[in-house]
């Protein structure tokens, strides 16, 4: 991966510069009070995706003894340095998601299997990976083959489920249905409109997502975004 890519690189770090501490300020603290309810109980976390963790809240990750973190983005280490100056961080080389451009389920598995104590973050890259790899169903299948292993530490994500764009009148919070609420919207608004389907509303079908969270990424482009999480319970055996 270089400096510019369809999930992030130099144009998501300049918006990130342009609109992290305005329009997205209301997405930051709902991702914010996620993850507070989230509080796994584990001292280190394996974060996939941060980028330059313009999302994440430095008081969150602060908790945790060691951060580590994997992204192919040559930028992101230096920019989530400045951002989290505080945080305790290890960056992984390898890729944990693809090997020679395959999902590779193992990968992860092995990570985890090696690392029984730490808790796992997708912050916000699971809907970015149908745009690296557009095949959904070796996502979905990628994704059922890591659970079992993932079921065993506390994880989360925040994802997106769909992306379009809806300018900034676009309603701040969607509750209920994400699917119709959509629909609803376009209807109202009556001219065509683009919806971009991230492949991820399939991955945590059962249980539905609580509530998804409405990201205003620039003055036109709007992400849904849904959340999922699961906290380990110490009481069972690693
Ligand atoms: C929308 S950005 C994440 C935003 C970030 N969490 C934040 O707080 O600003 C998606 C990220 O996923 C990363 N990504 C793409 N493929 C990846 C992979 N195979 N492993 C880890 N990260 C990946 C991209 O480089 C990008 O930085």
């Amino acid at each position: 991966m270089g400096f510019f890519s369809t999930t992030g690189g130099l144009v998501y770090h300049w918006r990130a510069l342009r609109f992290r501490k305005n329009e997205w300020a209301p997405f930051r603290q709902k991702v914010s009070t996620f993850l507070d309810a989230w509080n796994p109980p584990e001292k280190e976390l394996l974060i996939l995706g941060p980028s330059g963790g313009h999302t994440l809240p430095s008081d969150f990750l602060e908790r945790f003894d060691q951060v580590t973190l994997s992204d192919p983005d040559p930028l992101a280490r230096i920019v989530f340095r400045r951002n989290h100056f505080d945080v305790k961080t290890k960056w992984l080389k390898e890729d944990l998601i693809f090997k020679d451009g395959i999902y590779a389920p193992t990968l992860l598995q092995t990570y985890l299997t090696q690392h029984p104590k730490t808790a796992v973050l997708f912050s916000n890259m699971l809907g970015q990976l149908g745009l690296v790899h557009s095949d959904l169903e070796a996502l979905k299948n990628w994704f059922e083959a890591l659970k079992p292993t993932l079921d065993q530490h506390s994880w989360a994500s925040y994802h997106d489920l769909f992306s379009l764009d809806a300018g900034s009148n676009f309603p701040r919070e969607i509750k209920g249905d994400v699917t119709k609420s959509l629909w609803d919207w376009a209807s109202k608004r009556g001219l065509p409109v683009e919806i971009v389907d991230h492949g991820t509303s399939e991955l945590f079908s059962n249980p539905p997502a609580p509530e998804a969270f409405v990201w205003h990424l620039s003055r036109r482009r709007v992400h849904i975004v849904g959340t999922f999480s699961h906290r380990r319970d110490f009481a069972s055996p690693v």
